[in-house]
């Protein structure tokens, strides 16, 4: 079976990057990545490359190469699904902000809705992809959706799940560790598998395309995030141990990452992971420990985010116990914003809960990140602030605690305190000195990502704290 038209649902992080990547790789393919957010797809349809909606580096120059040839994006979802042999959806799948599974589970009302829309205008058979990430058995769901049309479209569904990490979405699809596809034994989902093996298969070796059962590949996407995580909640648990005890989290990382069987990677300490998927996926991940009775097995995992919550608020915490045990009306300068570097992503980024803890101490604080808006700043908090039920009256009075800024010099001018919790590589290059000659004394860095020379630092008369170091 060779695919000729694929059509995604969803023009988001995944959606937009991993179809560019597809388009431009089978230029014979005609993709049409669809989105409900109108603005998001004018968005994507900019002349202007530098104003697509998602920020990654590389994307502009494949989009510029495959949008108008075979890559399309557009807001007319039903004429994208009538065309496509296959559909990928790569709609958001939240956590539940309500009802059963509230604060928990994922919310595939979205998936749903996708499932419901496909069984409603296909008139021929069709590959349905899960690109989204989906608690186990969710092809289940969309198969018995898919199935109860009435109107004899077959369809078969496969699980996908994507591995990209922010920041590094372009290189991550170009040179994949692997891609999974799972899908069932009989003979058609076979041969849907093939459909789609070949399409990986314009760039990637065989080698790197790996097939399993439909379940094994679902459980795998929450499984691989969860060990990441993992990773990054037991170095930062070692981290509070290494400040009270002398030894340096970092080089504590190196030497047992030298250990092969250990492995380098992921053991970053940090402030706190943030990004739109750990979180909700691990939590996923508890809630379907739960569901199956399996107690046990959901609290260990519940750990990582208790952990995770505990490491930005010990960073928030530090701040005011060493600016002599408050921070009201005081001028704590934020480097980053983004949940990491090279994007200009918010979700769940620990800059939103540490800012959130030193607001409530009464601070000022001063954003300075390249990549994102004064009002995307204030609708996290606002987000956040409205999840928590508070009034909108103290909503305005605490965003008013907020200012964002276009120029580090800016933001830093006559702050008491630095707080770096994005890793931004220009963090690094600032003239420092004269940082210090503008702030308050005695003048505070807050190192949320250890990438600064603290001894560097230390010599200019700042008073340095990193995680997981006693300076
Ligand atoms: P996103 O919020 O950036 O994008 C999702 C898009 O889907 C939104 O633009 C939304 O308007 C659109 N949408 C919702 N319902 C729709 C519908 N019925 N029809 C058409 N469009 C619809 O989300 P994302 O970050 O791209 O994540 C999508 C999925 O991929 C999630 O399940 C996530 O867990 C998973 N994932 C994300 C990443 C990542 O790095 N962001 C990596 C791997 C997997
Ligand atoms: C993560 C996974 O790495 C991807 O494989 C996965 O596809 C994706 O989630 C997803 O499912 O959404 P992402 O969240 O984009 O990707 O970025 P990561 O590089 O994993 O970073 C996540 C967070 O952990 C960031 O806040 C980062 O700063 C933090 N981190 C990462 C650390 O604090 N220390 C580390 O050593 C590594």
């Amino acid at each position: 079976m060779k695919i000729k038209n694929i059509c995604c649902l969803g023009a988001g992080y995944v959606g937009g990057p991993t179809m560019s990547v597809i388009a431009l790789k089978c230029p014979e393919i005609k993709v049409t990545v669809v989105d409900l957010n109108t603005e998001r797809i004018l968005a994507w349809n900019e002349e202007n490359l530098e104003k697509l909606p998602v920020y990654e580096p590389g994307l502009a120059e494949v989009v510029r190469e495959a949008r108008g040839r075979n890559l399309f994006f557009s807001t007319e979802v039903d004429s994208a699904i009538e065309a496509a042999d296959m559909i990928f959806i790569a709609v958001n799948t939240p956590t539940k902000t309500y009802g059963e599974g509230k604060g928990m589970a994922a919310d595939l009302k979205f998936v749903e809705l996708c499932a419901r829309q496909i069984a409603r205008i296909a008139k021929n058979d069709k590959i349905i992809v899960e690109k989204s990430t989906l608690p186990v058995r969710t092809a289940q769901t969309l198969q018995t959706i898919l199935d109860h049309t009435g109107n004899g479209v077959k369809f078969e569904v496969l699980s996908n799940p994507e591995f990209l990490a922010e920041g590094t979405a372009i290189n991550d699809l170009l040179n994949a560790d692997r891609v999974l596809i799972g899908g069932n034994q009989t003979e058609s989902d076979q041969k849907a598998i093939q459909a789609l093996v070949d399409i990986y298969a314009h760039w990637l070796s065989p080698k790197q395309i790996l097939t399993t059962n439909v379940w094994s590949s679902e459980l795998s996407k929450l499984t691989a995030n969860a060990f990441l995580a993992q990773r990054i909640s037991s170095i930062n648990a070692l981290s509070a141990l290494c400040e009270v005890t002398e030894a340096d989290v970092d080089e504590v990382a190196a030497a047992i990452g030298t250990d092969s069987r250990i492995g380098s990677k992921f053991l970053k300490a940090s402030v706190g992971f943030g990004g739109s998927c750990f979180q909700k996926d691990i939590l996923n991940l508890v809630y379907l420990c739960r569901y199956f009775n399996l107690p046990e097995v959901a609290s260990y995992w519940e750990q990582i985010i208790i952990l995770n919550d505990y490491q930005k608020y010990r960073f928030a915490k530090n701040i005011i116990c060493t600016l002599f045990n408050t921070v009201s009306g005081k001028k704590i300068t934020f480097l980053g914003w983004a949940f990491k570097k090279d994007t200009n992503d918010t979700r769940e980024s620990a800059a939103i809960y540490v800012a959130e803890h030193l607001i409530e101490d009464g601070a000022e604080i001063h954003v300075y990140d390249p990549k994102v808006s004064e009002e995307k700043i204030k609708a996290d908090m606002r987000y956040l602030w409205e999840l928590k039920g508070i009034s909108e009256e103290k909503i305005k009075s605490k965003l008013n605690q907020i200012f964002v800024y276009k120029t580090a010099v800016e933001a830093l001018d006559k702050a008491h305190a630095v707080a770096v919790l994005t890793e931004w590589d220009e963090f690094k290059t600032y003239d420092w000195k004269t940082v210090y000659s503008k702030m308050y004394k005695p003048a505070f860095v807050f190192d949320g990502r250890n990438i600064l020379d603290s001894k560097k630092l230390t010599a200019i008369g700042f008073q340095v704290k990193g995680i997981g170091k006693d300076i």
